[in-house]
């Protein structure tokens, strides 16, 4: 390997993370004798209908370059969609993108340059601590606290990391990994504070939906002004069963919707038209796809945490009120990477590593239980069958 040309890259770009739950999955990728749970996404596949659209859409010709900001047909049914959860929506806050990833990606190539200042709440899905690096930002977190009632933010403590100087407030709530969810009175002080001091909330809001004490976990959206500093940022991925489609959207105020469009334009040019077909589809027969989807995973959640209870050294918070992970403590744990590669080379267990989640993860596993019972409960033998024959050597 040419290993000068390989260095030649940014900075910033060489100093990136790269994700420990690929690091652990990438050596077992294929195994058929691994029951893999790393993943955040359902093991049921596209609903048909959505499935048909696209072929539909594919044999109507739909293969041409589409609108950079979405076609105008996905873009109405999102914004039908928001205004039913949100109230009033105008189509020139939105933007289809190709995925949740890249919606949070221009998010930030919008806003974000070096040196700037960005603060995230944590342990929290890697790519959006890694995001702001790119561009050179700093990235300051705040940890959430593990409790037995559930995992907690200290509000006070995040109020005060929200300095004047900086850029960019990063909030994923639903949270990926703890489940965590950002109350409405919480929402609300954040706003105000950071209206005042003029910083921009990026909130990612794909588990919006993905929530058990309610048809929608507390938005942004609910409570923003059209012109308030926030961004949400969604994707088709999880609550209608389409990760492998790589659609999302961008709801953005008015004024930034311009420069929203430039960043697709110079990234992807435009999400690929029948995919845009299968999101219509989708969001027709959304609801239905959602509530057997969050009924499934209640169950799932449900049942893993009750067998998870009784594996000796499992230390769980009570079930998570949204997305679709337990991140649970074993007692005694100090190398989470480790002993997930041990976990799936050994016993044929796949789950995320703590660590993958920032400093705070560190001690936790992470648990995808968007499956079905039965293989939960192999996967909780084969847990338990582990830790009796291998004593925790890291
Ligand atoms: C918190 C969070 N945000 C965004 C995404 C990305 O979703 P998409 O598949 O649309 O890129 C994920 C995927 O795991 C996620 O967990």
């Amino acid at each position: 390997m040419n290993t000068a040309f390989v260095t030649s890259a940014r900075p910033e770009v060489a100093a990136l993370r790269s994700s420990k739950i690929r690091e652990v999955a990438n050596a077992a990728l294929g195994r058929p004798d691994v029951l893999p749970f790393w993943f955040g996404e359902p093991d049921e596949p596209t609903p048909e209908h959505v499935r048909r659209a696209a072929s539909a859409a594919l044999d109507a010709r739909q293969t041409f370059y589409a609108q950079t900001l979405g076609v105008p047909a996905l873009r109405e049914a999102i914004v039908a969609y928001l205004a039913k959860l949100h109230g009033a929506m105008t189509i020139d806050s939105v933007a289809v993108t190709s995925s949740g990833t890249a919606a949070l990606m221009h998010a930030v190539q919008a806003l974000v340059g070096p040196g700037d200042r960005v603060v995230a709440v944590t342990p929290l899905w890697p790519n959006l601590v890694e995001m702001p690096k790119v561009l050179g930002a700093s990235v300051v977190t705040v940890p959430l606290a593990f409790a037995p009632g559930g995992w907690q933010l200290d509000l006070q403590r995040l109020l005060d990391a929200l300095t004047p100087a900086t850029r960019v407030l990063l909030l994923n709530a639903p949270n990926n990994p703890t489940g965590w969810t950002l109350s409405r009175a919480q929402q609300r002080e954040i706003l105000a504070h950071c209206r005042e001091r003029g910083i921009w909330i990026v909130s990612d809001d794909v588990y919006q939906r993905i929530h058990y004490d309610g048809a929608c976990a507390p938005s942004f959206l609910d409570i923003a002004a059209p012109d308030d500093r926030v961004i949400s940022c969604n994707s088709f991925s999880k609550a209608w069963l389409m990760t492998g489609w790589r659609l999302g959207w961008i709801v953005v105020p008015p004024a930034l919707l311009p420069e929203i469009g430039k960043l697709i334009e110079y990234s992807t040019t435009c999400a690929p038209p029948f995919i845009q077909a299968a999101g219509i589809a989708a969001l027709q027969r959304g609801e239905e796809t959602i509530d057997r989807t969050v009924g499934h995973l209640r169950v799932s959640r449900d049942h893993l945490q009750a067998r998870l209870a009784t594996v000796p050294g499992v230390e769980l918070a009570e079930p998570s009120p949204g997305a679709m992970y337990t991140f649970f403590r074993l007692r005694g744990l100090a190398d989470s990477l480790a002993y997930c590669r041990a976990l799936v080379e050994e016993s044929g267990l796949g789950l995320a590593p703590g660590i993958a989640f920032g400093p705070d993860g560190e001690g936790y596993l992470r648990w995808c239980y968007a499956s079905s019972t039965a293989r939960l409960d192999e996967g909780v033998r084969r847990l338990v069958r582990h830790i009796e024959t291998r004593p925790r050597a890291h």
